[in-house]
């Protein structure tokens, strides 16, 4: 079940942590402030107190955290450069879709106009060499439920404001997710090409919510655009690069693959379809993989243009075909040795589910029963 820090508890009691463990004593638990207790105690301590403990059900299918040891720290000598992966955030119609399809028709080559356009949740451009991935997740849903689930996908924060509008409270809500995330935000100020577009009041904006852009002696890089008229697109890309260049965004490709699900579903008759975007090592056709209590071979891949790849590396999404079931968008993914192990793996997640549902169930009705009383 639950388990709560002593202090933890005391403060949500709003008592002395002395207090909290002179009674735990009294119950015959011994434990210091920095120990936690479970969650049963902690209802009996807080009653004790004249207060209640809810709890709070947890998602029962999140078991992202519980990786049975396929994760590993990779030597740094073994780390390569990556390309960067870029969430485009705003406020409701601030240009976000619409400047990620500049993005990519710009950056769209003549080879690839006859791939099949398939939607998967994010895109690749290509410039002059260099690949960035877009996340096409809605920006919020890329930052929050990735990480409540302990996923960090995005490294770069692409901030959409309307130059004719401002700054508006999803701008601000973008900027706060953004920094807790702990990742950089470059300022696309967009519809430059509106004659009530006023750049400056934009930047004045920006300030008053802690970003001074660079050219009033801050360090917020912002880039006029116009998603309209496809200006400045090119250098938006450009600061993209630079930003990533800095943060020496680096994986090892030479390992087993680990990577986020991005986005999943049924297909007819394709069944479960995953989009993941690969975060270490290199997936590949061929592959054991297990995502939450989702297992298989990886029958096929395709890329952001609906072209089939045999691999992909760091930061680049795929298509993936083979999984038992639909996996959940924000697990993690892992390539494993063999089909026992994923079997293993799954059936050990689907266990701790069915128990945490029957915990949760008991607890329910036990608390139906009091109600009655
Ligand atoms: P939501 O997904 O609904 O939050 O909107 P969004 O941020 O994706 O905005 P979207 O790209 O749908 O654009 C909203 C409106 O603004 C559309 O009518 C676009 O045509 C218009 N628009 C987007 N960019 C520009 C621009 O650079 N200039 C002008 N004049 N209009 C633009
Ligand atoms: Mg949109």
């Amino acid at each position: 079940g639950e388990n709560i820090v002593v202090k933890d508890l005391a403060e949500k009691l709003n008592l002395n942590v002395s207090q909290v463990i002179t009674k735990l004593i009294g119950m015959g638990v011994m434990a210091t402030q920095n120990q936690s207790i479970d969650g049963e105690t902690a209802a009996i301590i807080a009653e004790k107190f004249g207060a209640a403990v809810e709890f709070i059900p947890v998602e029962t299918n999140d078991v992202s955290e519980d990786n049975f040891g396929l994760d590993f720290v990779d030597k740094d000598e073994d780390l390569k450069l990556r390309p960067p992966v870029v969430t485009v955030m705003g406020h409701v119609d601030h240009g976000k879709t619409s400047l990620l399809d500049a993005i990519r028709q710009t950056s769209v080559t003549k080879s690839e106009a006859g791939g099949i356009t398939q939607h998967i949740g994010a895109s690749v451009a290509n410039i002059n060499n260099k690949k960035i991935v877009f996340l096409d997740t809605p920006g919020h849903e890329a930052f929050t439920s990735m990480r409540a689930r302990g996923a960090q996908v995005t490294d770069i924060a692409i901030l959409v404001v309307a130059a004719d509008d401002g700054v508006m409270p999803q701008t601000i809500e973008a900027i706060n997710h953004a920094k807790a995330a702990n990742v950089p935000i470059i300022v696309a100020i967009n519809k430059i090409d509106k004659p009530t577009a006023n750049i400056d009041r934009i930047k004045q904006e920006l300030v008053e919510n802690g970003l001074i852009p660079e050219d009033w002696g801050g360090n917020t890089i912002t880039v006029p655009v116009s998603a309209k008229q496809k200006i400045g697109i090119d250098d938006l890309l450009e600061m993209i690069l630079l930003v990533a260049e800095i943060g020496e965004l680096k994986a090892n490709p030479n390992r087993r693959a680990v990577g986020t699900i991005v986005e999943a579903q049924l297909d007819k008759g394709k069944g479960p379809l995953a989009t993941v975007l690969v975060q270490k090592g290199t997936l590949k056709v061929g592959d054991m993989v297990v995502s939450g209590t989702s297992s298989g071979r990886i029958r096929a891949m395709l890329d952001d243009k609906g072209k089939r790849v045999k691999k992909a590396g760091p930061s680049i999404p795929v298509m993936i075909l083979g999984l038992s079931e639909v996996p959940n968008a924000g697990d993690l993914l892992y390539c494993v040795e063999d089909e026992k192990t994923a079997r293993n793996i799954a059936d050990k997640r689907r266990d701790k589910i069915r128990e945490e549902q029957m915990k949760l169930s008991s607890k329910v009705s036990l608390d139906d029963l009091f109600e009655k009383i």
